[in-house]
């Protein structure tokens, strides 16, 4: 048979097997277009006598990526990704799945339904529906237990992070690993299976799930661990549900649990806000007026300061593989910040994330030196000082001196204005902001800050860095705060206000957990110490009653025990004598405590940060609502399955959002609280937040 194309799938005739290659770019996602085409290619070769075996392979650098996420917004066409994997399991000849690049979602669901299954050695294989709000909707809960156990199965789909290949043989969720599978290789494996491989289809294996009893136990202990922390437990209790089903009862009980579930979770407001999200975050990828071929490639990067930021920048470098050059102004504070990149790269080790290689390799990448001089081969230094704009503009200064022409110069600021730090610079062009999220090597987030002289070349080169040391970089203009704290500082403020109108730590607190948040504010404050921003304050000539009372009692937070919570450990209490203090700092101010309600207090959390980000998108800080909200998900932990701020404003409804602000306003006096100029005008367009800018 010679080659047949069938839109995006072709067949050809390899040595009595019939190799099918689907090829729909950018990833082999499982549109209707595919499945036809899929379910066409099979009928062809059912009918074909000399076929022994079928090798599914997918061009285009991946297996399949999963279904089409474009398409979740409507009930799936005719054939759904179920039908033509129902189809792949009971197809009369054997099918072998050859994986190359990525098998995920309904693409491994589909591989898992093949009768065996090759991967090529960079190949990754997973599960990640659950990011999605989702569980796996094509027999994925079913079919992953009974190929890898309950345990690995619910590790997977929990956590919804794919696996090597090297990984997946060892799993038994692949029968081999060799280059290339969909070449002759694999070829010649398929057609030797055909004479001697083991038939049995995945639904019908039982070793492996074996002893249900036993396996229930697993299932309880496992599930109780991970929901508590899942980022949307709603899915994470629907793949739970299926998963057992599927274990204790049969393949198809669990099959109709899934089935069911997935519907309730396609069309769930969760589901949705992270399909959102995800596209937000492409779109991140692609700024307006950003060229990434203009960026330099960096060979070697520089980071001035060794503290906790300093230091965690160049461990996030040195683990993408970057050279980097550490330079601090004294011995004893490079000491420091090396003995912490050592603790933290022992640790890590200790935790099993790294291997002892890999953190004697990143240890290497990283030089250090007391003399900007040792910056002169630096592509790009990223300044991570004390963060004070004198010192910083100091630096600068001398920076501009040290490094090569073309370098560029990044400031790990996150409040201070990168034009007044350009300004004292003969190149203010190749300044820009590289704002990163605490702990450095740790948190997905930069915002990469465009200055008002910024060159092309220079954000583009920073924005590329980002990238390549695995991290979402998103655009933002200059302003105090940039995008993520001046809309925290709103947050804080409107916190502060409501502990002195009435409410207590605790409560607040509890509103922004049952919210989704990890921690709300004050535990946040005490964890981090609240006399930086007590001291900072001071400079400023600046207030936060509450906040400076608490301070000048020598409550700190969790370093000094006491803070808007008393400690014992990492063990937090609400204490009576910070609700005794709050009261005191109301009445001396004259304020009249009120009960302060739960609603009110999401709302004056909430509410009043929309209206930020509204007055940044008006002001052209941020390009994107999504950009905002990809901002706060990743940066802030603000709960994925609500999308974001300006993604939640857009489901309450803008005029009902610009209501409760005016609500808030006269309630309050406070005139800032009020819905700013965009805010409203999109309220009376009756518009959303999603499709501006666009
Ligand atoms: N559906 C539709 N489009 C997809 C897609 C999918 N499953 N996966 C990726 N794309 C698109 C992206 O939107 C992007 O489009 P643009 O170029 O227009 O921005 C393009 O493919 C390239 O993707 P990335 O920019 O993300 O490229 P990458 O190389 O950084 O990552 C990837 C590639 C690892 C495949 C990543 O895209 C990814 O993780 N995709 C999602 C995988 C997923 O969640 N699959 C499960 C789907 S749900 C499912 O399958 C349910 C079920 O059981 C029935």
């Amino acid at each position: 048979m010679s080659e047949v194309s069938t839109g995006p799938v072709s067949v050809d005739m390899v040595d009595g097997v019939a190799r099918v290659s689907m090829f729909h770019p950018p990833v082999n996602a499982l549109g209707l277009p595919l499945r036809r085409a899929l379910v066409d290619a099979l009928a062809g070769i059912a009918h074909n006598r000399q076929a022994t075996a079928v090798l599914l392979t997918g061009q285009a650098n991946a297996f399949s990526a999963g279904a089409d996420i474009t398409e979740f917004n409507a009930a799936a066409g005719s054939p759904d990704l179920r039908e033509l994997v129902a189809l792949v399991e009971d197809f009369p000849l054997p099918v072998i799945a050859a994986i190359t690049g990525v098998a995920l979602g309904g693409g491994l669901e589909l591989a898992m339904a093949a009768t065996a299954r090759l991967a090529d050695p960079e190949a990754r294989l997973g599960l990640p529906e659950i990011t999605l709000g989702l569980l796996p909707g094509a027999g994925g809960t079913g079919r992953l237990p009974r190929l890898v156990g309950p345990e690995r199965a619910l590790d997977m789909i929990l956590s919804g992070k794919p696996i090597s290949a090297a990984q997946a043989r060892r799993d038994g969720l692949v029968d081999a690993v060799f280059s290339d599978p969909a070449s002759k290789d694999g070829v010649r494996w398929a057609a030797h299976f055909a004479l001697k491989g083991d038939r049995t289809r995945t639904r019908d294996r039982q070793h492996k799930i074996a002893g249900a009893h036993a396996v229930r136990g697993t299932v309880a202990a496992l599930a109780a661990v991970p929901l508590r922390k899942a980022k949307d437990p709603s899915a994470a209790q629907a793949a739970i549900d299926a998963i057992t089903a599927g274990i204790e009862v049969s393949f198809d009980a669990g099959a109709r649990v899934e089935r069911e579930k997935f519907e309730e979770r396609r069309q769930s407001p969760e589901s949705a806000a992270q399909r959102y999200l995800f596209a937000a975050e492409r779109a991140a990828r692609k700024p307006k007026n950003l060229n990434p071929g203009t960026a330099t490639r960096v060979a070697r990067a520089g980071v001035v300061g060794a503290g906790t930021m300093g230091g965690g920048i160049a461990m996030a470098l040195a683990a993408a593989g970057i050279p980097v050059t550490l330079v601090e102004a004294e011995q004893s504070a490079l000491d420091r910040g090396l003995a912490r990149i050592e603790q933290n790269l022992a640790t890590s080790v200790a935790h099993g994330s790294r291997t002892e290689a890999d953190a004697s390799s990143e240890r290497a990448l990283i030089e250090s030196s007391l003399d900007y001089g040792a910056l002169a081969s630096a592509d790009l230094v990223i300044e991570a000082a004390f963060e004070d704009l004198p010192v910083k503009k100091d630096i600068f200064a001398d920076l501009d001196r040290h490094v090569r022409e073309d370098a560029v110069l990044a400031s790990n600021t996150s409040y201070l204005n990168i034009d007044a730090l350009a300004a004292g610079t003969a190149h203010p062009e190749r300044v820009l902001g590289l704002h990163f999220f605490s702990p450095a090597n740790v948190m997905p987030l930069v915002e990469v800050v465009r200055g008002s002289h910024t060159n092309a070349e220079a954000l583009a080169t920073g924005f590329e860095l980002v990238r390549r040391i695995g991290k979402t970089p998103v655009v933002v203009g200059v302003c105090h705060g940039f995008v993520g704290n001046r809309m925290l500082e709103v947050r804080s403020g409107q916190a502060e206000r409501l502990l002195l109108e009435g409410a207590l730590p605790g409560q607040v607190d509890q509103v922004l957990t049952d919210f989704g948040f990890r921690m709300g504010p004050f535990a946040m404050g005490d964890m981090a110490g609240l006399d930086i921003g007590w001291r900072n304050r001071k400079a400023q000539g600046r207030t936060a009653p509450v906040s400076d009372a608490l301070c000048e009692a020598g409550r700190f937070g969790q370093k000094t025990g006491t803070g808007y919570y008393a400690y014992e450990g990492r063990d937090r209490r609400d204490d009576a004598a910070v609700a005794k203090l709050i009261e005191g700092v109301s009445a001396k101010l004259g304020i009249v405590r009120r009960p302060i309600s739960e609603q009110e207090i999401l709302e004056r959390l909430t509410l009043p940060m929309i209206n930020e980000g509204a007055r940044i998108l008006a002001e052209g800080i941020a390009d994107l609502p999504g950009d905002i909200d990809v901002i706060w998900v990743k940066g802030y932990n603000w709960p994925a399955y609500r999308g974001g701020p300006m993604w939640y404003a857009d489901q309450m409804g803008l005029a009902l959002v610009a209501a409760r602000l005016r609500h808030y306003a006269l309630l309050t006096g406070d005139a800032s609280l009020a819905p700013s100029a965009l805010l409203e005008q999109l309220a009376d367009d009756g518009a959303t937040f999603d499709g501006y800018g666009r």
